[in-house]
């Protein structure tokens, strides 16, 4: 019996729509388990602007560091897509938090539920067994560097930058990982072409010194890009930067079937930030068709990693496990031969889940 404080932080489009599911889940393993969770809320991306002018208010970040753990829904809003010339935009809300919370893992377990095997572009042969779990760096890289325009603004820079220490660090999480799993890890850099690379290869095959019995291999990031639609089922745990990391992770979440269906946890030193790795998706906002799972699936990970409860964890899994053996479906992951009954919207999805649990 434990007393932990969530902070839901749902941000914009579907965010809100799943993560009012993830936090209903929340709720019923609480019951079941017989803990109190407590929960506030607070604002962050386009609906922050439009309250308070800011991406990122002082308030939301102060409720973040706050709390036990956070459940973060996306940030995004097609007004500033289409207009590069924004000065104030959502994403800067989520940089802004990261950086400030010290997340600096970012974790992404890759994972084909036997059900979905058919939803995937890929083979189901080559697919089967896959089982990723990938670390990417999360504060580093051409994201944080100085950034800027010169010769009259016709030409522009972004600058990519890592310390020693900032890789050491996610190295030490991934290789602590792969202990407890296949060990196995893959480090993805291009170190044929960039000096942030070669940095990055020499200090992980130094924290590899300290691993003698996890087998590490070092793979470019164009070449692991073709493996992981290959071959999936060679990889175990895969450590890299921010930018590769954030383009791999994406396509890996064809493995999974559907974006929707991918989950991530973001770790550094203070509070956790639990998510899905989707986006605000407004082609589908307010339309009650998000798929939950990856949002349920956060909050699953959210229990396992910063509240230590594994059992609660594998309860959800196993819910959600169980619901896609009933043969529901959210439309992302539905294929022609999902019967119409079957096909379920958001909140009902979530409905199923907690049935299960
Ligand atoms: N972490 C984040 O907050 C985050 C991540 C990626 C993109 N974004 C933002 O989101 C906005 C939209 O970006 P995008 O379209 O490139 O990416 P997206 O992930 O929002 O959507 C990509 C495609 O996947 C579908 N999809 C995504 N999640 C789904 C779900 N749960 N259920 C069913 N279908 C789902 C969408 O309908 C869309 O067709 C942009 O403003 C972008 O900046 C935010």
């Amino acid at each position: 019996m434990a007393n932990k404080h969530i902070l839901i932080v749902p941000g914009d489009g579907i965010g809100q729509e799943v993560t009012a599911v993830g936090k209903k889940v929340l709720n019923k393993i609480a019951a079941k388990y017989s803990h109190t969770f407590t929960y506030d809320d607070a604002l962050i991306g386009h609906i922050a602007i439009e309250a308070t002018g800011n991406p990122l208010p002082d308030e939301s970040l102060e409720k973040m560091r706050n709390s036990d753990a956070v459940l973060f829904g996306a940030v995004g809003h097609p007004k500033y897509d289409n207009d590069p010339s924004a000065k104030v935009r959502p994403e800067q809300g989520l940089l802004k938090m990261r950086k400030e919370l010290g997340l600096y893992a970012n974790i992404r377990p890759i994972k084909l539920f036997d059900e979905l095997l058919g939803a995937s572009s890929i083979k189901p042969e080559i697919l089967k067994g896959a089982d990723i779990l990938f670390f990417r760096e999360l504060t580093g890289d051409i994201y944080f560097g100085e950034k800027g325009r010169k010769n009259n603004g016709d030409t522009a820079f972004d600058v990519a930058e890592y310390s020693r220490y900032e890789v050491e660090r996610i190295a030490r999480k991934a290789f602590d990982a792969a202990k407890t799993r296949r060990k196995k890890l893959c480090s993805v850099d291009k170190a044929n072409v960039l000096e942030t690379s070669r940095l990055w290869r020499d200090v992980v095959q130094k924290v590899a010194l300290e691993y003698p019995d996890v087998a590490v291999e070092y793979q470019f990031v164009d070449s692991t890009a073709m493996l992981l639609i290959k071959d999936p089922t060679r990889f175990d745990v895969v450590v890299t930067a921010n930018l590769f990391g954030d383009i791999l992770t994406d396509e890996a979440s064809q493995i999974a079937g559907s974006m929707g269906m991918l989950a991530s946890a973001s770790i550094g030193d203070g509070t956790g930030v639990y998510e899905p790795i989707h986006g605000s998706a407004h082609d589908i906002t307010g339309k009650g068709v998000a798929n939950p799972l990856a949002s349920i699936l956060s909050a699953a990970l959210l229990l396992d990693i910063s509240f230590g409860m594994k059992e609660e964890s594998e309860t959800v899994i196993n819910a959600v496990d169980k619901v896609l053996k009933a043969g529901y479906r959210t439309r992302d992951i539905a294929d022609s031969t999902t019967p119409a009954d079957k096909i379920l919207g958001t909140e009902r999805m979530g409905e199923e889940v907690l049935k299960f649990i």
